[in-house]
């Protein structure tokens, strides 16, 4: 299959050209310098020109603070750069494979959130996130639009920029003897490399629509850290950061867990628990005992 990667040297996009070629696919790896979805005469011709399949379009401005700053950039990308992709793919009869964000819902609930639950977003990343989705879902029917939450990879976060969380907590670790870490926001950690198993599966069936697309259980971000340092015998004093120790510039979901309802009941489901994506990420063998599995 000919496959276009948009945002293709980003920390999901990297994988997903990996993951296409092991596949035996005939991939083209688009980076924000060979295409700027802002743009749609930019859209156009390059899939005119390349008349792809199938495109996968992990690019985004996802940096929270930053599209608060730049509601109208964030809305141009995040919005309008969906669009694009999404008549562009209609005019090349091509699969568009879109991903999005938990940050589509407030955080009010709490159990997991499925497909049917209506959207709130608190921020303009998740305003321009939900429009995105919108204009893909209207504007095309061969579509997937994967709504993601808290993922890790091997490559940089291009947006965010610096280490990954998993990173981070080691980092911090072998620098202090002590790490403090919020217990009050929940997420689903999910690593690159399961979610591109699970859109190279999506890309070899019909089953168009919007899906919730994490790994599966949840944990809070101290669970998280926990979990990372059990797995690899770091001796830290880890601690539970105060209310006001992080204030947040922008509101965030407290509880941003999705449940893979629509995959599930499509038997489409790659999924495994969240524990298991980490393990491998670390390079940790599955007979390693975790210390805790919530
Ligand atoms: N990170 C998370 O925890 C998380 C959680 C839920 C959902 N998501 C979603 O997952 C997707 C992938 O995230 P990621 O962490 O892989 O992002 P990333 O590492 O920041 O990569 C994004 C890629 O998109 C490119 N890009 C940005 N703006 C573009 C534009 N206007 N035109 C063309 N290319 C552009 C970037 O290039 P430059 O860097 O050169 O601009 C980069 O290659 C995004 O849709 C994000 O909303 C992420």
């Amino acid at each position: 299959m000919k496959v276009v990667v948009v945002g293709s040297n980003g920390q999901l996009g990297s994988d997903a050209v990996r993951a296409f070629v092991d596949n035996g696919d005939d991939v083209f790896p688009l980076t924000h310098a060979d295409i700027e979805i802002a743009n749609a005469e930019s859209v156009t011709s390059k899939l005119r020109e390349l008349q792809p399949a199938l495109v996968v379009n992990t690019a985004a401005m996802h940096h929270v603070e930053n599209c608060e700053l730049q509601p109208d950039r964030a809305f141009a990308v995040n919005a309008l750069g969906a669009r694009n992709l999404a008549l562009a793919a209609r005019d090349i009869g091509a699969v568009l494979i879109h991903v999005s964000t938990d940050y589509v819902f407030d955080g009010d609930k709490t159990s997991p959130y499925e497909e049917g639950d209506p959207p709130r977003p608190l921020s303009v990343y998740g305003n321009s996130k939900l429009a995105g989705e919108y204009f893909v879902r209207s504007s095309l029917d061969k579509h997937f639009v994967l709504r993601t939450s808290a993922i890790y990879g091997k490559s940089p976060c291009r947006a965010k920029g610096g280490l990954n969380f998993i990173q981070l907590m080691l980092k911090l670790a072998k620098e202090r003897g002590e790490v403090r870490v919020v217990d009050s926001e929940f997420v689903t950690p999910t690593s690159t490399s399961d979610l591109v198993r699970q859109i190279v599966a999506l890309s070899r069936c019909e089953s168009y629509g919007l899906y919730h697309a994490t790994a599966e259980g949840a944990c809070s971000w101290l669970e998280f850290a926990r979990e990372i340092f059990a797995l690899t015998n770091t001796k830290v004093n880890l601690k539970v950061a105060g209310p006001n120790e992080f204030p947040a510039k922008v509101p965030r979901p407290k509880y941003s867990v999705l449940e893979n309802r629509g995959l599930k009941r499509m038997g489409l489901n790659t999924f495994r628990p969240w524990q298991e994506g980490l393990r491998d990420y670390l390079g940790v063998s599955q007979s390693h005992e975790a210390a805790t599995t919530k």
